[in-house]
């Protein structure tokens, strides 16, 4: 019998979400995540702080008929929050911010990794220091460096090589040429055969014109991944 990766992703703009909502985000907060809500110099930084984990307690709730407000985080080596709960099976998720976008993916399938990875196209680029993000092979890949072609096709290749690193759990402290992209790969973007991370399997994800944004799914033990749902989260009216 085959056994897939069931993946769910979820989003919002961090623009549709009022002071009711933000409420219940803190409310469900433990003590660590309060503390670190009142560190953030930038009202904008805690706003999305806020709402990854108010869309990761929703999500897990969600898919494993439990409460928001039952689950809590502990950080991996490298700072990646892994979820603890009250379900014997505490699903793997994973958040990013990103241009005014915050987004979840979680695999309800036990025996999975996720990573995720969202930025703006219009985000301005890192210069000349660009093969410091990528590899000679994936620069060559983009093309002639001018253009609106030339920038989606970077935040496509970073979105990707960077949900693979949070995928593998050492985020961008890992090497990243581990994760080296093949952007125009037949059947879609994949990492590199032979690279080290190339068992993890990538996927694009069209949530916003104005956006690239990456799925990584690292399932050795699975047959593949299953796109189970990508929805804008619904803000209720006064929440
Ligand atoms: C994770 C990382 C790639 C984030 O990059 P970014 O583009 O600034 O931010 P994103 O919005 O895409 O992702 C941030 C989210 O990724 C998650 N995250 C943090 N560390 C992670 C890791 N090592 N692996 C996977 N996910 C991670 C968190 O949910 C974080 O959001 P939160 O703190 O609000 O919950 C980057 O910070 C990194 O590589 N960190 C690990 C390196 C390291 O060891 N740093 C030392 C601090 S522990």
């Amino acid at each position: 019998m085959t056994r897939s990766c069931e993946l769910h992703v979820t989003w919002l703009h961090a623009a549709d979400a009022d002071a009711a909502l933000l409420a219940e985000a803190t409310s469900w907060l433990d003590v660590a995540e309060h503390d670190r809500a009142g560190r953030f110099a930038r009202r904008e930084d805690a706003t999305d702080f806020l709402l990854g984990r108010w869309l990761a307690r929703r999500a897990l709730a969600a898919t494993t008929g439990t409460r928001p407000d039952e689950w809590s985080f502990d950080l991996g080596d490298h700072g990646k929050p892994l979820a603890r709960g009250p379900s014997v099976h505490a699903p793997a998720f994973n958040l990013s911010h990103g241009g005014g976008l915050v987004v979840c993916a979680l695999c309800a399938t036990a025996d999975s990794s996720v990573g995720v990875d969202v930025e703006s196209i219009s985000r301005r680029l890192p210069g000349r220091r660009l093969e410091r993000f990528l590899t000679e092979r994936e620069l060559h890949a983009l093309g002639p460096e001018s253009g609106s072609t030339f920038a989606r096709r970077f935040w496509r290749t970073w979105t990707l090589k960077e949900a693979t690193l949070k995928a593998a759990g050492t985020g961008i402290a890992g090497t990243l040429s581990a994760a080296e992209v093949e952007l125009a790969a037949e059947g879609g973007a994949r990492v590199r055969p032979g690279a080290p991370l190339d068992r993890i399997e990538l996927l694009e994800l069209p949530i916003a014109p104005t956006h690239c944004a990456a799925v990584a799914v690292d399932a050795p033990a699975l047959d593949g991944v299953e796109v189970a749902s990508i929805t804008r989260a619904v803000v209720p009216p006064g929440t």
